[in-house]
């Protein structure tokens, strides 16, 4: 798994706990999964190019630094979402597109409904964020997508991973680098990640 980086701070295995429990609130699982997605904005982030510029202080004149490269967000829709504001926070200059993808419950394949990118796509980094990579259907598909239209630099961020979906990433788009909280243990024979969250967009959205 030479593309996957794993975010094991304290913190965002903290929060992985409090969105793991079932008798988490809808509320709540919003709060924390924004909150985790701050954090692990500073993970994906870490190696960002920066430009430096001159800047005057109230005192006097030294170099000030921004970042080299536009960012575009991409939330797969719906539990997408719900990592948008905690990665805004830290990105504010970021455009934010979309994806809309819902697996078919019965054959469990990705169904594409709705995308919106902004005009800078092919040349921006792209931070293709949900919380769950359970199949990897959802995740191939939303990348090869976001390639169709022109996006050459991607990473992916998700919170909770599954060994299968880490490895179609990897087999389909190698050139991709995935950022994940916990690779979990498997699946069930419905496509869900276990021990899991459940499902991340009914519980964001309160939908279950
Ligand atoms: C969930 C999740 C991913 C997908 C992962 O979305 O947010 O997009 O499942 O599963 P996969 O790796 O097997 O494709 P879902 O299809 O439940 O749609 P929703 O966000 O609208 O609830
Ligand atoms: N989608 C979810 O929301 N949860 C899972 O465990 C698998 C897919």
């Amino acid at each position: 798994m030479k593309n996957l980086t794993i975010i094991d701070h304290p913190l965002v295995q903290r929060d992985v706990s409090i969105l793991r429990d079932k008798n988490t609130p809808n509320h709540q699982f919003r709060n924390v999964l924004s909150r985790i997605a701050g954090m692990m904005a500073f993970e994906v982030t870490h190696d960002f190019a920066v430009d430096d510029y001159s800047l005057q202080t109230p005192l006097e004149k030294t170099k000030g630094y921004k970042l080299k490269d536009d960012i575009v967000i991409v939330p797969i829709l719906r539990a997408g979402l719900g990592m948008v504001e905690g990665f805004m926070n830290v990105l504010p200059e970021a455009r934010v597109g979309h994806v809309g993808l819902y697996r078919d419950e019965e054959t469990l394949e990705p169904v594409d409904y709705y995308s919106k990118f902004p005009k800078t796509l092919s040349k921006s980094l792209v931070l293709l964020i949900d919380p769950m990579l359970a199949t990897g259907g959802s995740a191939k598909a939303a990348l090869t997508f976001l390639k169709k239209k022109g996006a050459k630099n991607i990473r992916l961020v998700c919170l909770v991973a599954s060994p299968a979906g880490v490895k179609i990433v990897e087999k389909n788009h190698p050139d991709v680098h995935i950022f994940c909280a916990v690779v979990d243990r498997g699946l069930n024979d419905k496509g869900y990640i276990l021990p899991g969250l459940g499902d991340a967009g009914d519980r964001v959205f309160g939908t279950e």
